[in-house]
């Protein structure tokens, strides 16, 4: 085998469709209800919220999708990313796996978050859309949507977690100079952001509730603004399959193929972009890659978490869908992974990890930093907070197999850069950081509020 590093495709090499779960998932999509009624919702309901063209892929069952050209050329700006063989971390830890990551911090936000949110834009402008809004945890996916808003001529307000938006100022100061509109959120702006204002004027904020905000303003503009999401949405995971589908083929140039499959999950975008393309690999053409998911244990929806009907966001406006979930109600602790922060997870991710074909697992902070700076100082990338989950596994997994006398071949995904994150370097570097591990109490109690809908959906 040759010394190469580096796996990349030509701009001709660009997928050309997105992949659709749906079309080979074993199991059946669970019903989407009205979070008022309970009902199945209707296109109506979520045509206040999104184009057609995206409540349509939401609900397709079309194996491939084709990428609009449009949405390709900007693509080309980052795309294909490249596939890289980590063999200077390979070498500090001595051992015999071969490690692969998928580069995806080098777009022009810094994550993956560009492959969804060029496309969203793209629909909206092309539906007479002119605003936008929606919510960020870390920022990567507000940046990311500012940058594609901005190509496609399009405002935006982002309702960024308070807590992220102290910790991250220079994120907030990217999206303004793609010239979005930032709110530390809970906001004043909003009625659900007042109400929790006056139950606690300090709020960090969660995703769920940022959700809330950026769904009420859009809901109530009469039009003007739909929203965006930038993960759990069938449709948000179907477009980050370019980077499984580009993996794929740089895995064959590489000569191996994967016996793991790593990405840390939010909302499960990356960890579905990366990893779908190989489940149907599995499902279709007998390959047997292990999936696993990375969460933290501070928010561990996919190890903890019940899989039950749950609204999407705290203020019960979003859609209840089927969903691993630590309850609509879950505020995190104020860890660095903002983007890791959300209470439940993607419906089609959920689904298969119930049923086994995905695995989980959830790591504490602190040891999820120390392999951060373990790749830091092999391979020179400051993975971000989120990502460095994944690295935190792939490295557990480069050791186990140096335990056993194996050659495992790991690929895993590096979902962002961290060069926004260097408060949370500072503080692991000053032993400043702590482990938190949810409390399964805490998830019990959350149970409580989950929507009564079981019997009614089944
Ligand atoms: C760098 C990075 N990776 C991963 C995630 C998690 O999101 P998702 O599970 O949708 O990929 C985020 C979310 O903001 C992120 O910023």
């Amino acid at each position: 085998m040759s010394d190469q590093i580096r796996f990349t495709l030509n701009e001709t090499d660009l997928p050309k469709y997105w992949y659709n779960v749906l079309a080979d998932s074993p199991i059946p999509p669970a019903p989407v209800l009205h979070p008022a009624t309970f009902e199945p919702v209707t296109p109506d309901f979520l045509l206040v919220l999104f184009p057609m063209a995206l409540i349509l892929q939401e609900v397709s069952t079309e194996r491939y999708i084709e990428i609009p050209e449009a949405v390709r050329e900007i693509y080309k700006l980052y795309r294909p990313t490249p596939l890289v063989r980590a063999r200077r971390l390979e070498q500090a830890l001595d051992t015999p796996a071969h490690i692969y990551f998928k580069n995806e911090s080098v777009s022009p936000s810094g994550s993956h978050k560009p492959n969804t949110a060029i496309a969203q834009a793209f629909y909206n402008k092309t539906a007479g859309t002119k605003a936008l809004t929606t919510e960020t945890g870390a920022g990567q996916w507000g940046s990311a949507l500012a940058l594609a808003c901005n190509f496609f001529g399009l405002d935006l307000e982002v309702y960024m977690v308070r807590v992220s938006y102290d910790q991250k100022p220079y994120r907030r100061i990217m999206m303004e100079t793609y010239g979005a509109q930032v709110y530390a959120s809970p906001t004043e702006r909003t009625g659900f952001g007042r109400s929790v204002l006056a139950q606690d004027p300090k709020s960090p904020g969660s995703l769920g509730i940022a959700i809330s905000e950026a769904v009420e303003v859009a809901a109530t503009s009469g039009g003007a603004k739909k929203y965006s999401l930038g993960s759990v949405l069938n449709h948000v995971l179907m477009h980050q399959t370019v980077i499984g589908e580009e993996a794929l083929k740089q895995m064959d140039l590489a000569g191996e193929y994967p016996d793991v499959v790593i990405g840390c999950v939010g909302g499960g975008s990356n960890f579905a972009g990366i990893a779908y393309p190989f489940l149907r690999q599995n499902l279709k053409d007998g390959q047997r890659a292990r999936l696993l998911a990375v969460e933290p244990t501070a928010a561990p929806s996919l190890t903890r978490g019940v899989y039950a009907f749950d609204y999407g966001d705290t203020a019960k406006m979003a859609p209840i869908v089927k969903m691993h979930t630590l309850g609509h109600s879950f505020v995190p602790p104020s860890i660095h992974a903002g983007g890791l922060r959300y209470h439940g997870m993607a419906p089609s991710l959920s689904a298969l990890c119930n049923a086994g074909y995905i695995d989980a697992i959830a790591v504490p902070q602190v040891a999820t930093f120390e392999a951060a700076v373990t790749f830091a100082r092999a391979e020179g990338i400051l993975p971000a907070p989120e990502s460095a989950h994944a690295v935190r596994v792939a490295i557990d997994e480069a050791l186990d197999a140096k335990a056993k006398g194996e050659k495992r071949v790991i690929l895993f995904n590096l979902s962002g850069h961290g060069h926004f994150d260097l408060a949370a370097y500072q503080a692991y570097l000053h032993g400043q950081l702590e482990d938190y591990v949810y409390p399964a109490q805490a998830v019990q109690e959350a149970m409580k509020e989950l929507p009564q809908v079981e019997m009614a959906a089944i």
